[in-house]
């Protein structure tokens, strides 16, 4: 049933108005305090509208406690100062687990107790405290902690925030309470609203203190109401009236009045259990949903709060402990690539030492170019580090207000940084590869662990200990000098006496008779697994024409697409593995020769121009059957051209074919040309 619409009277309306301000304040509560909500955002919306509704009919029944008076009063010029009735104190930070027994030591020689003490365990909030002003348990003033004896009348923004009750839920409310707290943001939201004001062209927070800082000290209250603050309640300022015994107590009665308090609070006997607290909470931290830089241990009981009393600005009676900083700020010393075991150059920043995350860090990595393009990180920046838990260190901000006038952005290495080989960058990849696999120092251990693999060259014997060792030793540099190993050069070495040396230099010797594919396979090209290897040798079947072949040329064999042919282009250019490839061959590394010498193909020296579309093959088959059979297929066609291909709808190539008189082939006449010298080929080979 419509409710709203059997609602004539105002008595009715009032009626209707005071449950629904009930409904929405008990939903309020299980949302905020009980994190448990029983209705969805759209039936609470719902509830919300209608209260609104019905309001403006009869205005004479709102009220400034209505939850729809939350954003009321217009813009300031400037906040009010306040005056704390009880300073607001600061707390007394550990940062070890001694200066936390310390703390123990000193209240328990103030209390003159030597029994364990009852302490409060809670998680220290990263957020902007604020003291609530209740009087009847009416929300009167908001304030922040400002200076700790004078803050500024924020009580329009805090009204707006939907975890802070208008009023207080429950009888005996005190005349008068100051309840003390953290406004937050959770981590969730803060995304949420920094990729809403970045689509609004404004500018995203750096943290989710800063964001709920900066909402908070808005000074057009409609602001603040659209931001997600959030409100814990932690402790007690003035107060007129009973309160419980305890700090333990006092957060359950204030959860009773409806506030919200923080998760995990925790009552424990002995300072030993808030270590073990302090453990737990380290662990369960990435798994809250707030920020939380420490733990707080407060004194149980609120009497011995009041023998032990404060000193300067910070209590007797609790302690911060800390956890170790996940953030910190540096400044970038140097940007300089590393290169992996497989080639791949990444960026690193070099940094000015930091503390962060409970250890020092002096490097970062940056990724990829993308990722260093994307932040822009330059020589010179001052940066914000982040290390969680047992993450690898991350810049995640550079501060560009402090980029010093002359930093340039990072340009792409051309060459790599350890063996000076080309590097490459392929179109639509982020990784940067040195295309001295062979040479690269970074590189060669593992390079030759793949040369002298089962299914590449096979050396028997020669694991990556041994690698590692021959290298460390400068018995080998590269693949090549395997082949010159004489038995003299292991013997001495760990694990070489001398039958394991001879075994080895034999295992080498014996490898050298080898295949094609087998080699190109061993030489590691990136990209080029097996059936590459396999594809290349039937494709050129000689290692000086691939080597020579462009990467045009290269593309046109089967299953062989831009990137690898980019990759194995550059690999047989680059200057170090056309050495190391001749010192293997001059050690003697020999394949059996191709079924064919290539001068004897049976296309050898004739040309080819290919028009048309042909029904039983791709222009790319095609092309590949006449290479195979040692012809050319060239785009233009020119007296020298010895045969057209022409397919179906034929182009203009046609045309000029038949004026210089070159002979033409359908595809018949083709297939039947191929068909009968590759079968006549296979019948030979
Ligand atoms: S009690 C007299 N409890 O930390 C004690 N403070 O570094 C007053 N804070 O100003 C505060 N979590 O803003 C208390 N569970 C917690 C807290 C907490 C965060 C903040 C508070 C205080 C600051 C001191």
């Amino acid at each position: 049933m419509n409710q709203e619409s059997s609602i004539i009277d105002p008595t009715g309306a009032a009626q209707r108005i005071s449950a629904l301000r009930q409904e929405i304040s008990r939903h309020d509560r299980l949302y905020y305090v009980e994190s448990n909500p029983e209705i969805t955002d759209e039936e609470y919306d719902r509830l919300f509208a209608e209260l609104r509704s019905l309001e403006q009919r009869f205005a004479h029944l709102v009220t400034a406690d209505s939850p729809t008076q939350r954003v009321a009063g217009a813009v300031q010029a400037s906040f009010a100062t306040v005056q704390h009735r009880i300073p607001m104190l600061s707390l007394d930070n550990a940062f070890t687990d001694q200066d936390v027994l310390a703390f123990d030591q000193r209240v328990r020689s103030r209390l003159g107790q030597q029994a364990a003490i009852v302490y409060c365990a809670e998680p220290k909030l990263d957020g902007v405290a604020v003291n609530l002003l209740y009087e009847s348990g009416n929300l009167i003033q908001g304030s922040t902690r400002g200076d700790g004896f004078h803050g500024e009348d924020i009580t329009a923004n805090v009204r707006t925030i939907a975890a802070i009750p208008l009023r207080l839920s429950g009888e005996d409310l005190p005349a008068a309470i100051e309840i003390r707290g953290e406004v937050l943001i959770f981590e969730r939201d803060f995304e949420r609203l920094n990729a809403q004001l970045e689509k609004a062209g404004q500018r995203g927070f750096v943290n989710p203190r800063n964001a709920a800082s900066g909402s908070l000290r808005q000074l057009n209250p409609a602001i603040t109401a659209q931001r997600p603050l959030r409100f814990f309640a932690y402790a007690i300022g003035a107060c007129q009236g009973t309160l419980p015994e305890t700090q333990f107590e006092l957060l359950q009665l204030y959860r009773r009045w409806g506030l919200p308090t923080a998760p995990q609070v925790e009552r424990l006997h002995g300072i030993e259990a808030c270590l073990a607290y302090y453990r737990r909470m380290i662990a369960l931290r990435d798994t809250m949903p707030f920020a939380m830089d420490g733990v707080v241990y407060k004194v149980d009981s609120l009497d011995s709060q009041r023998i032990l009393g404060a000193i300067s600005r910070a209590p007797r009676w609790a302690i911060a402990h800390k956890f170790a900083a996940e953030e910190a700020q540096t400044v970038v010393r140097n940007i300089w690539f590393s290169v992996g075991r497989s080639g791949t150059l990444t960026p690193v920043a070099q940094l000015e030492p930091v503390f962060v995350g409970g250890v020092t860090v002096s490097s970062a990595t940056l990724h990829n170019m993308d990722e260093l393009h994307r932040k822009d990180v330059r020589i010179g920046d001052r940066v914000v580090l982040r290390r969680a838990g047992d993450v690898i260190p991350e810049i995640v901000a550079v501060r560009l207000n402090t980029r010093p006038p002359q930093a340039e952005p990072i340009q792409e290495p051309k060459v790599c940084p350890v063996c000076g080989s080309a590097v490459i960058r392929l179109e639509g990849e982020v990784a940067m590869r040195c295309e001295g696999a062979l040479s690269c120092p970074a590189q060669r251990q593992r390079a030759i662990a793949h040369f002298a693999s089962r299914e590449a060259m096979h050396i028997d014997g020669l694991g990556e200990k041994r690698i590692q060792l021959l290298l460390e030793k400068k018995v080998i540099e590269d693949v090549s000098d395997l082949y010159y190993l004489r038995c003299e050069d292991l013997v001495g070495l760990p694990g070489f006496a001398r039958p394991a040396a001879r075994r080895l230099v034999e295992s080498i010797a014996s490898s050298k008779a080898t295949t094609l594919p087998r080699f190109l396979y061993a030489l590691g090209i990136p990209m080029v697994g097996k059936a590459t290897a396999e594809s290349l040798a039937e494709h050129f079947r000689e290692l000086p024409a691939l080597m020579s072949a462009t990467p045009t040329q290269l593309e046109h064999i089967r299953d062989i697409g831009p990137a690898v042919a980019r990759h194995i282009g550059a690999f047989f250019q680059e200057s170090h593995n056309r050495q190391i490839i001749q010192r293997l061959l001059d050690a003697g590394i020999h394949w059996p020769p191709p079924a064919l010498p290539i001068g004897t193909l049976p296309l050898h020296g004739k040309r080819f121009v290919l028009t048309g579309s042909l029904d039983s093959m791709t222009r790319r088959q095609a092309t590949d059957a006449i290479r195979r059979l040692g012809g050319d297929v060239g785009d233009s066609i020119s007296p020298k051209t010895d045969f057209v291909v022409v397919g179906s709808d034929p182009g203009s190539k046609l045309e000029r074919a038949k004026a210089l008189g070159v002979a033409t082939l359908d595809e018949h006449g083709f297939l039947d040309m191929v068909q009968h010298i590759h079968g006549h080929n296979m019948a030979e080979g």
